[in-house]
């Protein structure tokens, strides 16, 4: 049986599954991502893993690997200046990568990959102009246009993360300030949340939890419960989230944005705020077009079944 491996890179987890042509996953496996250091360990830990894996898959034809990770250069098969993922700021991830496994491999961002999923296996088939974008720890974005991924000029194209919404703004782990991503992702909410926790003296539940323990889904399990911080952290996010998709539309006018993550689990404490300042700060001639969507693979890991679809894509004449 024909199968590609899809690994996608993460700064705490890599995840990597072995994905039939239909997009099923016979196997999925998440180890710990060694993010730090002789980026040889990291190798190791996942040749181990892989192999471990094939061995209960004896008569797999393994046609190529699809990698997806942060900061991740399509061309070059290179991660640069990777925030999160310190193993060098420009790692030949391909070269290295050719040590230790003798298959194809081709290599994207990981929101590039997510983006190929929902085109190949979700709620993106058949749409030929959208974005989707990822809200982890980090807030990443694949734009396509016309079928195609944007990968641009150098390969890096798609990084909506790293607009700038407030040149005086929070740090950025790019190096920057006031990055979307400070504010617009897991890790920007909970900024949002101590941010109006010290303005503001409401009553909230949010008030004992420390930093490292709070999480996306507890603030969304609070602005169920009616938290006044919580909701106002939603509302805060939506709106600067809101008006950068309003952005996008004069950009490469897609006709749907997928929205992909655990914030998304909020619904309408995320969906409403955004939608409400996307439309009122839409240039006119786009008004009320742009589809905002949950993605259609939300509780499948949609980076992995990408980088698996991309190995399609790449290796095989039709
Ligand atoms: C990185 C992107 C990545 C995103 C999500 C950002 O910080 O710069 O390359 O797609 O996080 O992981
Ligand atoms: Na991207
Ligand atoms: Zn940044």
């Amino acid at each position: 049986k024909e199968i590609a491996i899809g690994i996608d890179i993460g700064g705490t987890n890599t995840k990597f599954g072995l994905v039939d042509k239909d997009g099923e996953t016979l196997f999925q496996k998440s180890i710990p991502t060694r993010a730090e250091g002789d980026v040889n360990e990291f190798f190791k830990d996942l040749q181990e893993s892989i192999q471990g894996a094939l061995k209960n898959f004896p008569d797999v034809d393994i046609k190529g690997v699809g990698i997806g990770a942060p900061n991740a250069n399509y061309y070059k098969q290179t991660i640069e200046h990777a925030p999160n993922i310190r193993w060098g700021t420009i790692v030949p991830f391909g070269e290295i990568f050719k040590k230790y496994f003798k298959y194809p491999m081709v290599m994207t961002n990981d929101a590039n990959a997510a983006a190929i999923g929902e085109m190949v296996y979700g709620a993106a088939k058949g749409m030929k102009d959208f974005i989707v974008i990822t809200l982890g720890t980090g807030l990443g974005s694949g734009i396509v246009v016309n079928g195609q991924l944007v990968y641009g000029h150098d390969g890096f194209a798609g990084e909506l993360g790293h607009v700038i919404v407030n040149p005086n703004g929070r740090y950025c782990g790019c190096g920057r300030k006031g990055c979307l991503e400070t504010y617009v992702s897991a890790t920007g909410i909970k900024r949002t949340v101590f941010k109006l926790l010290a303005d503001y003296t409401y009553k909230s539940e949010l008030r004992a939890i420390a930093f490292d323990d709070l999480t996306a889904e507890f603030i969304t399990q609070a602005a169920m419960r009616k938290d006044p911080i919580a909701i106002a952290a939603f509302e805060y996010t939506g709106r600067i989230l809101g008006i950068k998709l309003a952005d996008t539309m004069v950009h490469t006018s897609p006709e749907a944005i997928f929205l992909f993550g655990g914030l998304v689990k909020a619904g309408d404490y995320i969906f409403k705020p955004t939608l409400e300042h996307m439309e009122k700060n839409m240039f006119p001639v786009f008004k009320n077009k742009l589809k905002l969507i949950p993605s259609g693979l939300m509780d499948k890991n949609a980076a992995v079944l990408g980088a698996a679809a991309l190995v399609w894509k790449e290796f095989e004449t039709p």
